[in-house]
């Protein structure tokens, strides 16, 4: 089980690195930074999507499984990363979207013709229904991206549980999960490492009958109604049955599942995936709820705690997991957690806090710099087809600079931003016009900079990578247990015990144990050995202790 001692690190490919000059990051450009990323002590890539496809949804809306999208190269230049990345240790994990497809995609182009096309069955039509003699959509169910999760075509209404270009599939249909299959033998079969299952939740749905959720909102967004059913786990099993011995997956696990659901996908003695992203941890300030005129961030620490610390207790030895502070689904975890006035401070607290727990650590590109979330003024700003749609749906509820508030904080373009590279122009990532806004503060925040400074957050994470190594029975596989206080500080227990101390604020906070320290492992700030220390702003001291 290689993965287990590996560091992950997502790369966004629209917003990496362009060699065109189109504005779009390539695989041209990811090969290019390919050291970059050994220097960092990365040795397994997910890769976000790069099949060929409108873009609705930057990539997660396919239109060719078995082709490159030309704005990303060809499968010549695909083939020469998985050779230059092999070169270098680096696996290669590609997303796989099983969820939907575009509406652009042959089945669905075959299956909107007519309702006896071989191909109707390869996503879900349901007919109108009629309440008072007025047409309404086949059940109320929201869609994630806003409004309903029916769209209306013909006659009839396929389900899109996405945007209404990301028609879902029927998992139902044998034929359709017979050809995804073979899709998946062809990646396989050029010899890719692993998948990164997107959205893998949802394959099951509930049957369509109205939800009686609360709430004023005419679609209700229970997602309970395509999350987590029973039939998800065989799905799974049945795709883990076709996927070579070897092959690596993590799914993407929303919809809240407890547990016991994380352990009947990833459970050592019934293993359907090697491990699952899970979201608690990513709404725990008062972001997602910042209907105001100014963004306060006040970071929920107690409820931090217990997001984390629910997996580390309840899968310890029960099964393996994905640790990771953000995607490109989600704001800069700087912005959301972190503290720009304490930029270099907070970064490496983030990355203490996170990556001392067990689990396979999956940076997301910039995060190791520290980037921000974009500077947007105007919605004209934003490219998300989420956020756009939220736009239009927001402005009926609220007021204008109400909703920019919250889309400047919470909106996923927040982590699009193209990545920073240099302090020049485009932040080095294009010498064309880059197709969403380059982050001003590249100036100073930035690769080249944080490499030549032996202090900055990026050189941070390098010796953070080599402790993670030395120490790895007990950071990978030790056990873990929080200290009741207002800090966030842990204690890892292996063939040592290292204690982990985290003050995520920017106000002192007094910190006493009574172990005995024989060593500093790492701090971002001077200290001494000690058994009390009053910790600065975002402190963090690791010590190995006995
Ligand atoms: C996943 C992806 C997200 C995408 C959605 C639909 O959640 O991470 O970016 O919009 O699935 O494919």
């Amino acid at each position: 089980m290689w993965y287990k001692e590996a560091i992950g690190y997502q790369v966004y490919p629209k917003s990496f690195n362009d060699t065109t000059g189109s504005g779009i990051g390539d695989l041209r450009g990811i090969i290019e930074k390919l050291d970059y990323l050994v220097y960092l002590g990365v040795d397994l890539l997910w890769l976000g999507p790069i099949y060929k496809s409108p873009m609705d949804d930057n990539g997660y809306d396919v239109s060719d499984f078995y082709d490159i999208d030309p704005l990303y190269g060809s499968l010549d230049d695909f083939k020469d990363l998985m050779k230059e990345a092999k070169k270098r240790g680096i696996r290669i994990t590609m997303d796989l979207v099983l969820n939907h497809t575009s509406d652009e995609h042959p089945w669905f182009i075959e299956s909107r013709k007519s309702k006896d096309n071989p191909y109707r069955d390869y996503y879900i039509w349901q007919k109108p229904r009629f309440v008072d003699g007025v047409e309404v959509e086949p059940t109320n169910w929201a869609s994630f991206f806003g409004g309903s999760c029916w769209e209306k075509d013909g006659d009839e209404y396929y389900m899109k549980i996405f945007s209404k270009k990301m028609p879902d599939l029927n998992w139902e249909c044998e034929a359709m999960r017979e050809d995804l299959y073979k899709m998946v033998e062809f990646w396989c079969d050029l010899g890719v490492d692993g998948f990164r299952v997107d959205a893998v939740s949802h394959l099951e749905k509930a049957p369509f009958e109205d939800s009686d959720f609360g709430g004023s909102e005419t679609y209700k967004p229970d997602w309970k109604k395509f999350s987590n059913l029973p039939k998800m786990y065989t799905y799974l099993e049945e795709l883990k049955r076709r996927l070579p011995e070897n092959m690596f997956t993590v799914g993407e696990l929303g919809g809240g599942p407890s547990i016991e659901d994380v352990l009947r996908s990833v459970a050592y003695d019934n293993k359907r995936l090697d491990m699952i992203f899970t979201f608690d941890h990513n709404w725990a300030n008062d972001g997602f709820d910042s209907f105001k005129d100014e963004f306060i961030n006040v970071v929920d620490v107690k409820k931090l705690k217990n997001d984390f610390g629910k997996f580390q207790v309840g899968l310890y030895e029960k099964s393996w997991h994905a640790l990771y502070w953000l995607n490109h689904d989600h704001p800069r975890v700087m912005s959301q957690y972190g503290n720009v006035d304490y930029h270099k401070e907070s970064g490496k607290l983030l990355a203490t806090i996170l990556y001392f727990m067990w689990g396979t650590p999956f940076l997301y590109n910039g995060e190791e710099i520290g980037m921000t979330n974009g500077d947007f003024e105007e919605i004209t700003d934003f490219r998300d087809v989420a956020t756009v749609k939220n736009y239009e749906n927001l402005l009926k509820e609220h007021p204008k600079n109400h909703v920019m508030t919250f889309l400047k904080t919470t909106s996923r373009d927040n982590a699009r931003t193209p990545m920073q590279w240099t302090s020049g122009d485009n932040a080095g990532f294009t010498t064309g016009t880059p197709w969403i806004k380059v982050n001003e503060n590249h100036t100073w925040l930035n690769v080249e900079d944080q490499m030549k400074d032996p202090n900055s957050i990026l050189q941070y994470y390098k010796k953070l990578f080599e402790v993670r190594k030395e120490y790895k029975e007990t950071i990978l596989y030790g056990e873990f247990e929080f200290l009741e206080d207002e800090t966030f500080s842990y204690i890892r227990t292996g063939d040592t015990k290292i204690l982990v101390i985290n003050n995520l604020s920017s106000d002192e906070k007094v910190f006493k144990h009574e172990f005995t320290v024989k060593k500093i492992l790492l701090s971002n700030y001077n200290v001494d050995k000690s058994n009390e220390y009053t910790l600065r702003p975002y402190e963090s001291i690791v010590l190995e202790v006995e």
